[in-house]
């Protein structure tokens, strides 16, 4: 198929695009790289041994984006373009509501100018707020409690109406839990420029002795260990699901929603010690006060995804581990940015 990857030069968006390259599609990316490199389009090229197809440009730009649809026959969108720091999305709700929510109707009208209809959507864990059971399954209340977890719900609910008014969308809502890794080569991952917030990145960065400790949010959370529970998923599992999403809704219309994750919690300290492990450094400490917003676990039932898709992850936490910390080792000796 010829698929169009908005924000396929971003973290997931370039992982997803190695993989449907290697399974025989034709990816075509359009990226306003506001939050990547336009030097994520040479190192796909080295992995793949070949160029991969790009537009500068931005989903708000509908007449654009139907060009692109037309000109490069689209048959399907994944729609990985977004804004997605929940911080800043308490600070500037408009810019979310603008990028994120704006830029898929924009993006759908000229999918229905064009007459496609296959979309897969990357949405988050995020829309089930805090978990009233665990582990979550894709019938779980949605309840966003942030700006970016609310653009994420308009867009699913939007989908959903879409879907209502006509049976021929075919769609998949991916519901991703927390990615991290990088692919094996070293030379695509998650983009460190700034000091990261997230668990995964931070340690590496620890690790590395870029930065002096981790601090970790509560150690008295209602878990194994105290500190908050997550499942962490590989990122080039998730890219592998979104190939079996595709080939699902390519069987199957209506709105398909699905969760990617692994099933699976781990802790902070647990994520500590296997980063430890594989990296032989040891990782300082210092315990702080629970974060904002942190709900102490999160991880999901993957039931629906696994019988449906044919899909599960099957990298170890090592492996997320050993690739996060060869991607950041690599990006600063080689200045991948
Ligand atoms: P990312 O920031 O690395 O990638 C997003 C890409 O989209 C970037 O390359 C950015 O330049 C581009 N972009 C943003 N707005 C655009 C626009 N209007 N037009 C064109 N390009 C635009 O983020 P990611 O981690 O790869 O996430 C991809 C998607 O998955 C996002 O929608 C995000 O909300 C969602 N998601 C990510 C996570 C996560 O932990 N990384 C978790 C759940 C959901
Ligand atoms: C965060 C976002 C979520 C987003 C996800 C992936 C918040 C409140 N939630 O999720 O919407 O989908 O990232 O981008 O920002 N931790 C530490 N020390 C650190 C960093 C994190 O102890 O320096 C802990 C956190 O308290 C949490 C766990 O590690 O218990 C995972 O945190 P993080 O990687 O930020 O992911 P989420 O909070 O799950």
């Amino acid at each position: 198929m010829n698929i169009l990857l908005t924000g396929g030069a971003g973290y997931i968006g370039s992982h997803a695009a190695v993989v449907l390259t290697e399974a025989g599609h034709q990816v075509v990316i359009l990226d306003n790289f506001c939050n990547s490199q336009l030097s994520v389009l040479e190192r796909l090229a080295k992995i793949l041994g070949k160029p991969v197809p790009f537009v500068e440009g931005d989903t708000r730009d509908t007449e654009l984006v139907r060009k692109i649809l037309k000109n490069y026959k689209i048959d399907a969108v994944m729609h990985f373009a977004g804004l997605k720091a929940v911080g800043q999305s308490v600070q500037k709700p408009i810019d979310y509501f603008d990028n994120n929510v704006a830029g898929t109707i924009s993006l759908l009208q000229a999918m229905r100018a064009n007459n496609i209809k296959m979309l897969v959507f990357s949405s988050s864990a995020t829309v089930y707020g805090a978990p009233q059971y665990l582990p979550l399954d894709e019938n779980h209340p949605t309840q966003a409690i942030n700006p970016y977890g609310r653009s994420k719900l308009h867009i699913e609910e939007i989908l959903s109406d879409i879907e209502a008014s006509d049976s021929n969308w075919h769609i998949a809502c991916l519901r991703y839990f927390n990615p991290v890794g990088a692919h094996e080569s070293g030379i695509i991952g998650e983009n460190p420029n700034d000091t990261p917030n997230n668990l995964m990145p931070y340690i590496a960065q620890v690790a590395l002795g870029r930065l002096p400790y981790l601090n970790v949010y509560g150690n008295d959370y209602d878990t194994l260990d105290g500190t908050g529970v997550r499942d962490f998923i590989h990122v080039m599992d998730l890219a592998e699901g979104h190939l079996a999403a595709l080939s699902f809704i390519n069987q199957k219309s209506g709105l398909n929603i699905f969760n990617l994750g692994t099933g699976k919690g781990s802790s902070v300290l647990e994520m500590v010690k296997a980063f430890e492990g594989v990296s032989g450094k040891s990782i300082p400490l210092r315990v702080t006060n629970r974060r904002t917003g942190d709900v102490a676990a999160c991880y999901a039932r993957v039931d629906k995804s696994s019988t449906d898709l044919s899909w599960k992850a099957t990298r170890t936490i090592q492996e997320m581990c050993s690739s996060t910390l060869n991607f950041q080792k690599n990006y600063k000796c080689n200045n991948l940015s």
